[in-house]
């Protein structure tokens, strides 16, 4: 199977492109414009590999995404790349709609093109995947979950930027037909995360002793889903999926961030037995929240697992452990973004729009 993957630099598509060239056997091109978030190192291990190869290209070049369709032949486009991090669609919500809605629509129309000029049975067989997020439903009060058929409410210029980009996928499959599917994740994580997400930054902080920032009072919850199996499920619906539908994909793993973050903290106590900085709790300092912060998040990921047999292989336990090993064990991978790229700033607190209106 020939999978043209976008956004294969960023933490899920290099999940994607590492089961899908090292496991799976399919052949892959990554298209990544190498944003800020992106990291060819975390492609280390499949970079030589024969069926794997990399495109620099932004989505939204019409012509070049012609060409690399035309080019390669895919029987599949998994559409993953997008601006992904809520906070800085706050400071900055232009490249979200550039890249996520603009972006998006480019794609398509770049698959229907390619897609009306295959075959009958490839075309029957081709699959546009999108990859999309919970936060489109907005924030859940204490109970309840989110289902395939939630309202969209989204709330920050992210999940609106992504509840856009979903409208236009079902659009391209009622009006054109194309055999798209859809997927709506809960908050991942796992190895290869960039540091400016909760769980790595907390790590990194942590190790190097600094303030935790918990935004509020750390009673929000999200439903944590570990990026491999995500990863798996992916390939599941872009398979075996059936065109038209979507799919909620979550880690039946509620925490609060505050659990999320002492876990974290207990994790590196154990594992860091001569640490200075043990206890490592004794670092949580509580800041202001995040300008209009979702509540809650939860996934019902009942349709996925009755029809394709998919369930999460990790719990919260096991996956939050197997991610603190390798944060400890990889500084070879995060220690040049920590560096020089990126060193665990507040992010989100709308300065610069702030700035602009003064
Ligand atoms: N991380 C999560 O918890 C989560 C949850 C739900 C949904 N999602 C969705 O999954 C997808 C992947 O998320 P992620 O966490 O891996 O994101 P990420 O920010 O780690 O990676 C995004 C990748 O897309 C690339 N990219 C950005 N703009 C591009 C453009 N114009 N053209 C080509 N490439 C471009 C970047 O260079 C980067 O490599 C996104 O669509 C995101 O909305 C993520």
């Amino acid at each position: 199977m020939k999978v043209l993957v976008t956004g294969g630099a960023g933490f899920i598509g290099s999940a994607v492109c590492r089961l899908f060239v090292g496991e799976l056997g399919a052949h892959v091109l990554n298209v990544d414009k190498l944003t800020y978030a992106a990291n060819l190192a975390s492609l280390k291990a499949i970079e030589a590999a024969a069926s794997y190869r990399f495109q620099q290209a932004d989505i939204a070049d019409r012509a070049k995404m012609g060409d690399l369709m035309r080019s390669f032949e895919p029987d599949a486009i998994l559409h993953l790349a997008a601006e992904s991090h809520v906070d800085r669609s706050i400071d900055g919500p232009g490249e979200f709609i550039k890249t996520n809605i603009e972006g998006t629509y480019v794609l398509l129309e770049a698959a229907r093109d390619y897609w009306v000029s295959l075959p009958a049975a490839r075309a029957e067989r081709f699959r546009f995947h999108h990859v999309s997020t919970d936060e489109v439903f907005g924030s859940l009060g204490p109970s309840g979950r989110f289902s395939e058929t939630s309202r969209y409410e989204p709330n920050s210029p992210y999940a609106a930027s992504k509840a856009a980009s979903d409208h236009l996928v079902r659009a391209w499959h009622e009006t054109f037909g194309l055999p798209t599917v859809l997927t709506n994740c809960s908050n991942n994580y796992g190895p290869f995360h960039f540091p400016e997400k909760l769980i790595p930054l907390v790590i990194l902080k942590a190790m190097h002793g600094e303030a935790i920032p918990v935004y509020g009072k750390g009673d929000n919850v999200r439903d944590w889903l570990y990026v491999d199996d995500h990863a798996r499920a992916l390939h599941a619906v872009l398979t075996r999926g059936r065109p038209g539908e979507t799919y909620n994909i979550g880690g039946d793993g509620e925490r609060t961030n505050i659990e999320i973050v002492t876990g974290i903290c207990a994790l590196l106590d154990e594992l860091l037995p001569q640490s200075r900085h043990r206890p490592h709790a004794d670092l949580i300092s509580f800041v202001t929240d995040r300008p209009g912060h979702d509540k809650r998040y939860a996934m019902d990921a009942a349709k996925v697992t009755a029809e394709l047999g998919w369930q999460p292989r990790e719990t919260v336990e096991s996956g939050l452990r197997k991610t603190v090993e390798w944060y400890l064990g990889n500084r070879w991978w995060w220690e040049p973004i920590w560096s020089q790229r990126y060193r665990g700033d507040r992010l989100g607190v709308g300065k610069s729009v702030a700035a602009a209106a003064g």
